[in-house]
């Protein structure tokens, strides 16, 4: 016997739909994917919307033979979104490991999106994540009235995502208690999940496969056991090589964020954007650019993520309070609170690199001067 999985939904209650405030990347690109699977005519694996091909462009981006562009959505090597890509087509799992705001998330999002047209199956993995969360659970009401059966269950995402062949998601994976994690070895291994109460399994579908992501600094805390490990084929999302690419990175994302908050696009931002990345690079890597300094590095990650997050808050603070332009004073408060996550040790490093560094520098004085203003 096997137990069939409906898919659930949620309708809104009444009148128009609201519109998401974050749609899910197969509906905020849906016009992107639909042009790469009209035009797409190369091979697609069991159940996948698109080919390998057409998913790697869809990630890396790429103008169709119509001259549809389609944007990048990750920036960085293209090996290693075809050795992603590729990896989905196996029947090993994909790991994406990485520091932290490396994009992990980011691109198992849009790889579940382009692979199955969901990106929603999707279990976050915590210190307190339960094998139900990874396997099924019951609704106690059916359980208690009728016993185990299979309306009483309550299939978790990755149950459902074996059942209808689909991309299952695990996020943080490291942060799941060992004993949980373990219960993936069997449904990657055997691409089943047994239902012991009803005497039954769930198999795979083919199709079906899994994503998830794993922060560099968690490691050793729960160390993936090596026969999980062995399920997986790991990529590694490395942070940007160079300012310029973080900049196009940070430029990029913010522009996107930006309009879907509708806010005023900043015409000269990108000056700005280039000293918050310096910046951040800098007290990151220990050293300035031109490599002649050695500074201290700060507790905080300062990871192209949060870069994105200062200049997306910079830029509603320029077009809410200020004339709309991206300045120096609009992205100073950001940068400070991004830097200084430990009140005492990382204050002294900030001060140390302000009067060292920033003040020296050519054409940073509104700069310094803003950072000053709110680190008195
Ligand atoms: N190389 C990149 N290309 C495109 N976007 C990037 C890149 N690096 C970072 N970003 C952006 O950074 C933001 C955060 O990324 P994300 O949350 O996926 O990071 P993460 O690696 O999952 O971090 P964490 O370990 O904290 O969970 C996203 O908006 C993403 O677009
Ligand atoms: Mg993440």
């Amino acid at each position: 016997m096997s137990v069939s999985v409906e898919p659930t939904t949620v309708e809104p209650k009444r009148g128009e739909p609201a519109e998401a405030l974050r749609p899910h990347a197969e509906e905020a690109f849906a016009g992107e994917l639909a042009a790469l699977a009209a035009q797409d005519d190369r091979p697609r694996p069991a159940r996948w919307k698109l080919s390998p091909w057409a998913v790697a462009t869809y990630l890396l981006g790429g103008t169709l033979p119509d001259g549809t562009v389609i944007t990048p959505k990750y920036v960085g090597p293209r090996r290693l979104v075809e050795v992603a890509v590729t990896t989905l087509a196996t029947d090993r799992a994909l790991l994406l490991l990485g520091v932290p705001g490396t994009a992990k998330t980011w691109v198992s999002e849009h790889l579940a999106a382009a692979v199955s047209g969901d990106s929603t199956l999707l279990v976050q993995g915590t210190a307190g994540t339960p094998e139900e969360a990874i396997r099924y659970g019951w609704n106690y009401a059916q359980l208690l009235a009728h016993g185990p059966s299979r309306d009483a269950l309550v299939p978790s995402p990755v149950m459902r995502a074996m059942a209808e062949g689909m991309t299952a998601r695990v996020e943080e994976l490291t942060r799941i208690p060992a004993d949980v994690q373990d219960t993936l070895i069997t449904i990657l291994s055997e691409k089943t999940l047994p239902i012991p109460e009803l005497g039954s399994e769930v198999q795979a579908v083919r199709g079906f496969n899994l994503i998830a992501t794993a922060n560099d600094r968690d490691r050793g805390v729960n160390d993936l056991s090596s026969a999980l490990r062995r399920r997986f084929n790991t990529v590694v999302l490395p942070l940007p090589e160079s300012v310029e690419a973080e900049v196009d990175i940070v430029s990029r994302r913010v522009d996107q964020i930006g309009r879907s908050l509708d806010l005023p696009a900043a015409p000269d931002g990108i000056a700005e954007i280039r000293r918050v990345v310096t910046v951040f690079r800098e007290l990151r890597d220990g050293v300035t650019s031109d490599g002649r300094t050695k500074l201290k590095s700060p507790s905080g990650t300062l990871s192209t993520a949060e870069a994105i997050s200062v200049v997306t808050g910079g830029l509603a603070l320029a077009a809410h309070f200020g004339d709309g332009v991206l300045r120096a004073g609009d992205v100073a408060a950001g940068i400070l609170g991004a830097v200084v996550r430990d009140p005492a040790a990382d204050r002294v490093i900030w001060q140390e690199y302000l009067e060292a560094v920033v003040r020296e520098r050519d054409g940073w004085k509104d700069f310094y001067r803003a950072c000053r203003e709110v680190s008195a």
